[in-house]
């Protein structure tokens, strides 16, 4: 617990070839690493807490300050008044104004963060803040702190959600990928974080935000550890092998699928991309069984693709290093079983990660080539750039022969999506409205936007192929939503939703709990989309009264 993994593997390249049972063992990386800072609750008066820094808030337009801020103020004699008095402190959201306490309170600091407007006060606020808070203690040097439950008293928030909130902001917010840089020993970190509560009756509604933020965060920076890792680290056997480690450490099941394995399938779309590439794809899939009683499952099918260079339709130079994290997709599945293993829902998920480079070998794939996915659909590849689609095939194709419903897979898939949508939410398309909505839904408990659009059937003929049953791209037009439109071949009927994340996997600055490099959206959001069937699901259960439903619903 809370040790840092340094060391970074040697890049496969260079690595011996293992037996493959042995591999995760050479990765050297934990699994969901635990992440250094400590969170707990306790029961107390914030005043009295004696490390670095107690963190107190105001909203905006507050003249008078109240509660833990109040309190702060009069022991300081009146010095955050006089701060909100002089226009220093006006309490905008983002806004975080040190105070020194000179003797006058055991801790050093008071640290006043603004949490804007009271009527807009929202977890995802509390999330923001926290982030920006942590980071601030960190830089600082303070590396214990004690912070009051923002929202849980006047902003209207319940404990629960403000202390996970919390949890998630300060452990997404300290994330850092720094595995492959030298040791810096000047290096600060925070160490403990402690939200003091008056009230001893709201400790244990605090301690389980507090757990399910910690678990949900873990899982996100785990994802994110996985998309940063450059692709010759990474390669699909490599996320192969984190995806093993994972199962091991929590009672998930891991399958690999070798090449072997994808041809008696008939996975030729898969095959098709990897062919190009000297490094073997792998099909990773991770079982989670939550409710016995039932053959049913959820299927989460992420896009693996562990560098594209887009293959013989060759993408430019610029900005190609970022094409390392075409796995983002498939990261945020592996994660999300990781944080489901371990919330124990009372239902069955698996999740399908299709994994292979897509490079221009000389043995690739060539626009004009016809490929003939596992469900038998041929298509004709226009551009080997859109590759996404084409592993999606046969990871979809796979869900359904595991009758897996309903379906929801999640990609890098097109830039298009940017255009659309710019970094702000990912695109979701689908054949399921009640599906579609609950993701977006989930999307809000996390604070991660899905915006839905459109599939008319007009788009369809976009993807008309003249040699195949389709084509794997229906040009400059619409691209997210004929995209989508190929992916539909491969899920006939069973109810799907699928998200296309392009536009907000990286980001290039610190931003509340997102930071730099790899987001780890969209976890998160689909997480809390399991969660929601399972809680609907064991709801029915008890509407009907079926004793297998109640079994089923007292192991949540
Ligand atoms: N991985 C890319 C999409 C992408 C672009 C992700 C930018 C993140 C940032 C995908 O495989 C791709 O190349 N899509 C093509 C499809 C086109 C050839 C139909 C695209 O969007 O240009
Ligand atoms: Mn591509
Ligand atoms: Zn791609």
């Amino acid at each position: 617990m809370g040790v840092r993994v340094r060391a970074a593997p040697a890049p496969a390249a260079f690595a011996a070839p293992a037996p493959r049972s042995l591999c995760f063992v050479k990765t050297g990386t934990s699994v969901a690493k635990e992440t250094a800072v400590e969170i707990r609750a306790e029961q107390g008066d914030i005043l009295e807490y004696r490390g670095k820094a107690i963190v107190v808030n105001l909203f905006e337009g507050v003249t008078k300050p109240e509660g833990a801020t109040g309190a702060a103020d009069r022991a300081l004699d009146g010095a955050i008044a006089q701060l909100i008095a002089d226009g220093e402190i006006r309490g905008r959201r983002g806004e975080i104004t040190v105070v020194h306490t000179f003797g006058k309170l055991p801790a050093g600091r008071v640290v006043v963060a603004g949490l804007g407007k009271a009527a807009e006060l929202s977890a995802d606020r509390v999330r923001d803040t926290a982030a920006n808070v942590a980071r601030l203690l960190r830089r600082s040097g303070f590396g214990t702190a004690a912070t009051v439950a923002h929202g849980a008293g006047a902003g209207g928030l319940d404990a629960e959600a403000s202390a996970r909130a919390i949890a998630e902001g300060t452990l997404l917010g300290l994330y850092r990928f720094d595995r492959h840089q030298k040791a810096d020993e000047n290096r600060r970190e925070l160490q403990a974080l402690t939200i003091v509560e008056r009230d001893a009756a709201l400790l244990p509604a605090l301690e389980r935000g507090i757990s399910t933020g910690r678990i949900l965060a873990e899982a996100t920076n785990f994802a994110r550890d996985l998309a940063n890792e450059p692709s010759n680290y990474l390669t699909p056997a490599e996320l192969a092998a984190r995806a093993r480690a994972v199962a091991d450490a929590t009672d998930l099941r891991c399958e690999v699928l070798d090449t072997e394995q994808m041809v008696e399938l008939g996975m030729g779309a898969l095959l098709g991309v990897a062919k190009g590439s000297a490094q073997p794809p792998a099909f990773i899939v991770l079982h989670y069984r939550g409710d016995p009683s039932s053959e049913q499952g959820v299927g989460l099918i992420g896009k693996g693709i562990t560098f594209d260079t887009g293959g013989i339709s060759i993408k430019p130079a610029a900005n190609m290093h970022e094409m390392k994290g075409d796995m983002s997709g498939g990261a945020a599945v592996i994660a999300a079983l990781s944080a489901i293993a371990r919330l124990k829902p009372a239902i069955n998920v698996t999740g399908i990660v299709p994994a292979t480079e897509n490079m221009p070998g000389g043995n690739a794939i060539k626009p004009g080539d016809v490929l003939r996915a596992m469900n038998g659909t041929t298509i004709e590849v226009i551009n080997t750039d859109a590759e996404g689609r084409l592993i999606l095939a046969d990871g979809l194709s796979y869900a359904r022969r595991l009758e897996l419903s309903p379906l929801i897979d999640v990609a890098t898939l097109t830039g298009a999506i940017t255009t659309a949508l710019g970094d702000v939410a990912m695109g979701i398309m689908g054949n399921d409205q009640p599906l579609i909505d609950r993701v977006i839904a989930a999307g809000k408990e996390a604070g991660e936007k899905v915006w839905q659009l459109p599939m008319f059937e007009e788009y369809r003929s976009q993807i008309d192929s003249d040699v195949a049953d389709i084509k794997n791209t229906g040009g400059r037009k619409a691209g997210s939503i004929t995209a989508a439109m190929f992916l539909r071949e491969f899920v006939e009927k069973t109810p799907w939703a699928h998200i296309d994340m392009a536009g907000v996997d990286t980001y290039e600055h610190d931003k509340g709990w997102i930071t730099k490099g790899a987001s780890g959206i969209p976890v998160r959001t689909l997480v809390h989309t399991v969660l929601s069937i399972a809680a609907e699901r064991q709801g029915a259960g008890r509407r009907d009264g079926s004793a297998k439903r109640r079994a089923a619903a007292v192991q949540a």
